[in-house]
């Protein structure tokens, strides 16, 4: 990995990112994922040798956004497979290691599919876990195809919407090749708008409490050559106030059978300034982010963090997504109580558009996402 020291220089190209991948040493196969806790300052690769250390990484967001747990989740079931553990207790934990992010189960039942299909046709132990690989590596595929496809009709949506000059992007959270297979969601859109030449400015949201814009998105940013500026989240409304803001683009953690979408904490007050001051709020997510079993927004499930999170900065790194105090630097008085939900949702009237991998979906509604999800 890079020295943490080294500055990469502006006209060369950084060594794109790859947030996870498998390796099969001599000692076993092993996931191998960039530990995202410890970026930007240091690039830290955590080697999964079992699945309950491959939980441990996703319950404290050493792995983390919604495709890329998909993902994890699949290779997590191919590793039980490969190592010889149990693979239906396996898909369990890690199914269960997060609630909101749809495409963990997706992934982890894709996977477990693969597994059990083998074993019923016959295959032995090392023939079904190779079946659970193949189907881990296919969804990385198709996650990596669906992210350049996404960026091409995001892409020419701003164009349509935003016919004349530069756009100012605002973005929350991380969307970018840390959570995907490929350049990820509505990062991949705006680097699409970058090398087009119309992207004259990304505001980063910094994302309160985890900061996921502002350790995760400005790395990307930066690799990427674009001009971009970092905000607190509590700056947005200013910024929309002064006309900065021509499109907001996030991505989705679930899309709701009625087209509500489950985002960040954060995204819904996004949506309400949107619409308040007439600019496009665009959802990008592959079609494994909706949940057509799930009726509508009040429905899905929120994760709730521990408060640590909120009452303290500067955790040290691998702490336990569960634990009550977080060993950090007290923001706030000893025995403060946090609220700290790790996503909100955004009715569908709210959103101007969900771009996926199918095409655009404008007006949101429950009927043309069952159709785009049906093509
Ligand atoms: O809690 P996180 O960091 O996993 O949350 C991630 C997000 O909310 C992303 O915006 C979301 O997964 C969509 S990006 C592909």
């Amino acid at each position: 990995m890079a020295d943490p020291q080294t500055v990469i220089p502006e006209d060369a190209a950084p060594t794109p990112v790859r947030a996870l991948r498998w390796e099969e040493p001599p000692e076993g196969p092993v996931l191998v994922l960039l530990d995202q806790t410890r970026l930007p300052a240091h690039e830290v690769e955590l080697v999964c040798t079992d699945v309950p250390v491959l939980v441990e990484a996703i319950r404290t967001l050493a792995v983390r956004g919604a495709p890329l747990l998909g993902l994890a989740g699949a290779y997590g079931v191919a590793l039980a497979a490969a190592r010889g553990f149990d693979v239906d207790q396996a898909a369990e934990s890690l199914a269960q290691a997060r609630p909101t992010a749809v495409n963990l189960g997706y992934g982890v039942r894709r996977a477990l599919a693969a597994y059990h299909d083998a074993v019923k046709n016959g295959a032995d132990v090392a023939g079904a876990a190779s079946a659970a690989l193949t189907e881990a590596r296919a969804l990385h595929r198709e996650d990596a195809e669906a992210s350049a496809l996404m960026a091409e009709h995001g892409r020419a949506l701003l164009a349509e919407l935003l016919p004349a000059g530069g756009y100012r992007l605002l973005t929350h959270c991380n969307t970018g090749a840390l959570v995907s297979g490929g350049e990820g969601t509505a990062f991949a859109v705006a680097a699409a708008t970058h090398r087009n030449g119309r992207l004259r400015r990304l505001w980063v949201d910094e994302t309160r409490p985890l900061l996921q814009g502002a350790r995760l998105t400005t790395y990307e940013a930066a690799r990427a050559g674009m001009s971009y500026t970092l905000l607190s989240d509590n700056a947005a409304g200013s910024l929309f106030a002064a006309g900065e803001v021509d499109a907001v683009l996030i991505g989705a953690d679930r899309i709701a059978a009625d087209g509500a979408v489950a985002n960040k904490v954060g995204s819904y007050p996004l949506a309400v300034l949107a619409r308040y001051h007439h600019v496009p709020f665009i959802v990008v997510a592959p079609t494994s982010t909706v949940d057509l079993a799930t009726a509508e927004g009040s429905s899905i499930e929120i994760e709730q963090r521990p408060g640590h999170e909120v009452t303290e900065i500067g955790a040290p790194q691998g702490q336990t997504a569960v634990a009550e105090a977080g060993g950090g630097i007290l923001l706030a008085a000893l025995g403060t109580q946090a609220y700290n939900p790790a996503f909100d949702v955004v009715p569908p009237e709210l959103v101007t558009a969900i771009v996926t991998e199918r095409g655009v979906l404008s007006p949101v509604t429950g009927g043309g996402l069952r159709e785009l999800c049906a093509q």
